[in-house]
């Protein structure tokens, strides 16, 4: 099959980890970019250096847009989501913090935390997830004490794909003088993400899944409400004399040569993203794969996907096959492209009672096509063996 020129021989559905193929419109801004602007980004004055700057400050204020944040330079630009959440963990705790967040966490979240509290820095509560798979906002307000600093939570689940009460949570961290950090890792591209509305205080982002731009790229919104230390210090190209970091955003959590490249990319994705056609896209496509796969009891989807309360991700178990081996059938014999294994979300497997072989994780992009998941739902007959 070709795509925008491209050769595809593989049906892709991996796209909850990273986004794949990326429009045409993006490698051609990237190719254009290396060729004819590649310079140090505002460290200069010369045309390439300038010509780089323009592609950074471009992105910050298209992603600003995009989740109506007033002021881009509270738009950090980071290396992908576990960067963005590392800088805003990292940087807003104090010793002595209580932090709230839920057994749905990727380990982006989780393990930063773990080590602060194994560390005797923070102490950490993990909220249990309820039937329905989400964590309910009340038992959220019942874990606040007076030591509590911050919420960190996650949009929508990378294993499950239900979406959390993010308002409703945002809400509370609000009504409590607290701070609230959104992954919205699964979210950017396929749902509305506002600051504003959520009472976001800190939104770590990739932009290389939903928001389609290329590998190594991935933002972080800084609210008014929160001062972060720099979580890497150095070079920040202009303002050179200070002997420590400047205080101001965002060359305050900048330093260094940013991935310019990557952003030439992104500001190209950038500009022809529609979030809602690719929900209705993508959630039709899992539809239809649930749909075909009903009446086979040897293949069962795990956390009660639904279109209504879910994105685009989906976990599936194979009757008689462990994970690893179906995706590996899979690849081998079919070649399609799903995620075996725990997703990097332990303590979500073991409430699901999944642990440790975990699920198949399938998860459609803008490309993928009905026929595509015909395929893989025959597949899935063809292996499935009990
Ligand atoms: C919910 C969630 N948070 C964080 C991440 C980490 O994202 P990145 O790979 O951009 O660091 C992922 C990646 O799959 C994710 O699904």
């Amino acid at each position: 099959m070709r795509l925008n020129g491209m050769k595809r021989d593989v049906i892709y559905l991996d796209n909850a980890a990273t986004s794949w193929p990326k429009p045409k419109r993006v490698t051609d801004a990237m190719t254009r970019f290396l060729v004819e602007e590649a310079g140090s980004p505002n460290r200069a004055g010369h045309r390439m250096s300038v010509a780089a700057g323009r592609v950074v400050q471009n992105v910050r204020v298209k992603l600003a847009r995009l989740f109506n944040v007033d002021d881009p330079r509270r738009i950090i630009h980071c290396f992908n989501c576990t960067d963005a959440l590392n800088i805003a963990l990292k940087g807003s705790l104090r010793e002595g913090d209580h932090v709230i967040c839920t057994e749905l966490e990727h380990n982006s979240i989780s393990r930063p935390l773990q080590a602060m509290a194994n560390a005797g820095v923070i102490t950490l509560t993990r909220l249990p997830i309820g039937d329905q798979g989400f964590v309910d906002p009340d038992t959220v307000r019942g874990a606040i004490t007076p030591a509590t600093r911050l919420i960190a939570t996650l949009h929508v689940s990378n294993v499950t794909g239900i979406i959390q009460p993010v308002t409703e949570i945002g809400h509370i961290a609000r009504e409590h003088d607290l701070l609230f950090l959104l992954d919205a890792a699964q979210s950017v591209g396929v749902l509305d993400v506002d600051v504003v509305a959520m009472n976001i205080d800190l939104l770590a982002f990739p932009c290389h899944k939903s928001l389609l731009g290329p590998t190594c790229t991935g933002g972080l919104y800084v609210g008014p409400r929160a001062t972060l230390r720099p979580f890497r210090e150095g070079g920040t190209g202009a303002d050179s004399a200070p002997a420590t970091q400047p205080e101001e955003l965002p060359t305050r959590l900048e330093g260094g040569t940013p991935n310019t490249a990557g952003l030439a990319g992104l500001d190209a994705a950038l500009d022809g993203l529609d979030p809602s056609q690719a929900l209705i896209h993508e959630r039709q496509l899992l539809e239809r794969l649930a749909e075909a796969v009903s009446d086979d009891r040897r293949i069962q989807i795990v956390g009660d996907w639904s279109p209504s309360r879910c994105a685009p991700v989906m976990s599936l178990l194979i009757g008689g096959l462990s994970t690893v081996d179906a995706a590996a059938i899979l690849d081998e014999s079919f070649r399609i492209a799903v995620r075996p294994g725990l997703h990097c979300a332990p303590y979500i497997h073991r409430a699901l009672g999944t642990f440790p072989d975990g699920t198949i994780r399938v998860s459609p992009g803008w490309s993928t096509t009905a026929e595509e998941i015909d395929q893989l739902a025959s597949a899935l007959r063809e292996m499935a063996i009990a």
